[in-house]
């Protein structure tokens, strides 16, 4: 069966002075918006507080996927469900109730995304799969847009790939992503890209989104 591809703009280095324009760019060709929330303890870096993300989120024209970098994540990631994204992502490194938290956010109707970083190997998480709708391999160390893409990263979402099966779970991969990265994540078996540099920094955002939704697709099965 082929996969069905999405593409999800992240806002992180997009315009921010002018974000409704910039949303507005890429939103009729692509599937979500990937909205990283950062509170500078997780990971050395911060983007927006509870209030001016939801704000974000309530004004979106399309879903909106939250990938949710904080420290505080059991506590804060039920309300990204309640404000109305459609995907809210916690990072296995800060949860301490991870079944009892993705089942919060699944409950509120969103999906539950569930984030690993570089170092974090996926077979620690398989046990709670069930309460899964998304995973995310991290092929940055999370905090900065504009990193190279860590190629080694591919075994894991391979390894990842294999262990879904034939569960309806999305396998998302965030940093590094370009046309040059793409279609090896799309083979090593991605189907959710999160691109932020590549798309707000190309000459026309909404072209190279679909570049990358086309590249992906050519090597998807
Ligand atoms: C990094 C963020 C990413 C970031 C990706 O921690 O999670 O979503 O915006 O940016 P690029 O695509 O530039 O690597
Ligand atoms: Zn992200």
């Amino acid at each position: 069966m082929r996969r069905e591809i999405r593409i999800t703009p992240s806002i992180l280095n997009a315009d921010l002075s002018d974000l409704d324009n910039e949303i507005s760019r890429v939103a009729g060709v692509s599937d979500l918006i990937h909205l990283d929330i950062m509170d500078n303890i997780f990971v050395p870096n911060f983007t927006f507080d509870f209030e001016q993300a939801t704000k974000i989120i309530q004004s979106c024209p399309i879903e909106v996927d939250a990938h949710l970098m904080v420290a505080d994540v059991d506590m804060i990631a039920p309300a990204y469900a309640e404000v109305g994204c459609s995907s809210v992502t916690i990072h296995a490194e800060a949860t301490k109730n991870i079944s009892s938290t993705l089942r919060a956010i699944r409950k509120l109707g969103a999906r539950a995304g569930l984030g690993i970083k570089p170092a974090t190997s996926i077979e620690d998480y398989i046990d709670v799969i069930d309460d899964i709708d998304m995973f995310l391999i991290m092929t940055v160390e999370p905090g900065f847009g504009g990193q190279k893409f860590m190629h080694e990263m591919m075994s894991k979402v391979r390894r990842t790939r294999a262990v879904i099966g034939d569960r309806p779970i999305w396998l998302q991969v965030d940093g590094g992503v370009s046309l040059e990265t793409i279609a090896e994540a799309s083979e090593a078996g991605a189907d959710v890209f999160v691109a932020g540099s590549a798309v707000f920094n190309a000459p026309d955002p909404a072209a190279m989104v679909s570049s990358l939704r086309n590249l992906a697709a050519s090597v998807s099965d």
